[in-house]
This record gives structure tokens, sequence and C-alpha cells, in this order.
């Protein structure tokens, strides 16, 4: 559901470019605090579920459109600095809505990632045949790998996927009944995704996975990450902060399932998680090819 139809207003927009930086609120903080009780028709105070003050929403007189204000994902102290400002906002009419957490999350999600597709946030020059590729052995495959995961676990239900790409492997977690929030640090990439129907528009974000903390509790049943980047030397100071940042975001006994193409990754890979991890690597023999080829599926430790 759009952020517009949850508030019950029209047109909208916010003032932050990226969902990155809804965990900054930089010029949400600089927007909020210059409004004076002229420029507003209207206000709506946004509260979660727990009655605290997670937003605004202000029908600007000139510019004749809604701005939604939110600190739902940002730092403390700048979340203190919000209510501060969000709440010496006046207008002519004022009223409140009260929102789950979840679905308002969800609502920003799909703003930035729609903006992505509209072009409003990407500048890519998409040809989506000729750039979009998704095979489909590689995808029936992928199912068998997450199956044999899931067998022995119940209870699987928030999940995360890091590094998702246009949602190649993504495809394999929906047909399997998994529907993670998927992340990708490159913005055309989750584009692309959302743009060929595969990445879910409510769940896709632009994020760089070495700050996970920084905008997920520990939320998560279980974190996917398939052919997580190369594993090389070279490529490994980028992946080691985002896989030592995983754990964090996990429910106690979380799960992960990571795919890799060589031996040697899955060595790396337990090298670098193997105090969290209680971890089973396993050849996957019905990989066909460079895709995948090992499986390391941990489950966190207490
Ligand atoms: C080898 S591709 C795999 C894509 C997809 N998971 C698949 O299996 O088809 C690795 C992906 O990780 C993404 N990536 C690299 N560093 C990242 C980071 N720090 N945070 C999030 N994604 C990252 C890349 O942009 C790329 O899309």
């Amino acid at each position: 559901m759009e952020l517009n139809e949850l508030l019950g207003i029209g047109d909208f927009m916010l003032v932050e470019l990226s969902y990155a930086e809804q965990n900054v609120i930089g010029k949400t903080l600089d927007y909020l605090s210059k409004v004076k009780e002229k420029d507003v028709l209207e206000t709506i105070r946004i509260y979660a579920e727990s009655k605290e003050l997670i937003g605004i929403a202000i029908h600007d007189t000139d510019l004749g459109f809604w701005v939604i204000f939110t600190d739902i994902i940002a730092d403390k102290w700048q979340r203190e600095n919000f209510v501060a400002l969000a709440s010496a906002i006046k207008g002519a009419k004022e009223r409140k809505v009260t929102v789950t957490t979840e679905k308002f999350r969800e609502g920003l999600m799909e703003f930035y990632s729609l903006g992505l597709v509209n072009r409003l946030f990407c500048d890519c020059d998409l040809n989506l045949k000729e750039e979009c590729f998704y095979p489909r052995d590689r995808v029936e495959s992928l199912k068998k790998v997450v199956s044999r995961f899931l067998s022995d676990k119940d209870g699987i239900k928030n999940t995360l996927e890091i590094g998702c790409g246009d949602g190649g492997a993504t495809i394999a977690l929906h047909e399997s009944g998994i529907f993670p929030i998927t992340i990708d640090v490159n913005k055309c990439e989750i584009c692309k995704g959302v743009e060929a129907g595969v990445l879910e528009p409510t769940k896709s974000v632009v994020l760089d996975c070495s700050v996970l903390p920084s905008y997920f509790d520990r939320e998560f049943d279980a974190v996917f990450g398939f052919m997580v980047g190369k594993l090389t030397p070279s490529e490994l100071f980028t992946w080691d902060k985002v896989l030592r940042e995983v754990p964090k975001v996990l429910k106690p006994n979380g799960q992960v399932l990571f795919t890799v193409s060589s031996e040697e990754e899955t060595v790396i890979l337990n090298e670098i998680l193997k105090d969290d991890f209680e971890a089973e690597i396993i050849e996957n023999k019905d990989s066909n090819g460079y895709f995948d080829l090992w499986l390391y599926m941990g489950t966190l430790r207490d």
C-alpha cells in the first residue's frame, strides 16, 4: 500500500533522496526547522502502534501537495530532534493517524523503489529484454537448495536477502513461499529487478549491507545471500564487513543460507563467521556450472 493511501492523502513527496538517507534525516530536520505556520494548510501527525510519533505530513500551501517526514529509521539522536521540531509545527487543520510500523516502512521502501523505476532516483537507460536474464535452470536448482535449507526449520517468516542484484535468486525464494526484504548497494540492480516485476517494491531497498544494523533490529529469522560477492582476497574487504553485520540483525537461533562458487570461498566464509554460526558446508552437485556451487548453511550460536 502506498504511503498516501495509508495516510488517506493525495500527491506527496519525501525530502530525503533515498531510503539510506532516512537514517540521517539531514534534509528533514532542515526543512522542519524552517516551516512557518502560514506554509501549512493541514498537518497529519503519524503515530505507531506504540503511540510513538514517527512522522508528520504537511500539506504545503505553496507547493500544493503533501510532504511526509519521518524518523522511523533515524538514529536515536536525530529522533529527539525530529520529535521536538515536528511537535512544534501547527496547521490550520490537524489530525492524527495511527499506522503499523511494518506498513509504514513498506510504504517508504515502495516510494524509493518505484522512484527508481520511474527514474526519479535512477537515471539508468534500461533495456529490460537485453539486460535482464533469469535462467530458469538456476531458479529450479536453487529451489532445491532452499527446500533443503527449510526442511528441518519452522517459523521462518521475517527474512532478508543481501546482495540480491536484480533478483535472479529471489525468484527461487518467492517460488518457495519466502518473501524477503531484498537489498543491494547498486541502485540500477534494484531498479532492474523491480521494473522486471521480480523484486517487490514494498520490500526492496538500495543500501550498503555493511551498515545493516543502522536500519534493522534483530528482526530476521533468516538471512539469504546468493553468490555473495566473489570472496577473493581483493574483494574480501567489502564482504568481510557485510558478513560480520549479518548476525546483528538475526533473531536468536537465526539462520543463514549463503551460496558461493568455489570451495575456497566457503573456507573464507567459515573463517569470517565461525564464531557466530554453527555451520554446515555442502557441495551443491545439482548446480549446473558456475552459480551456487557451494552452500553455507548456518545457525546463530547462543
Ligand atoms: C554476484 S552478485 C549476486 C546477485 C544475486 N544475489 C544473484 O545471485 O543473482 C553480488 C551482488 O552483491 C551486491 N553487493 C556488493 N556489495 C554490496 C554491499 N556492500 N551491500 C549490498 N549489496 C552489495 C552487488 O551489487 C551485486 O548485485
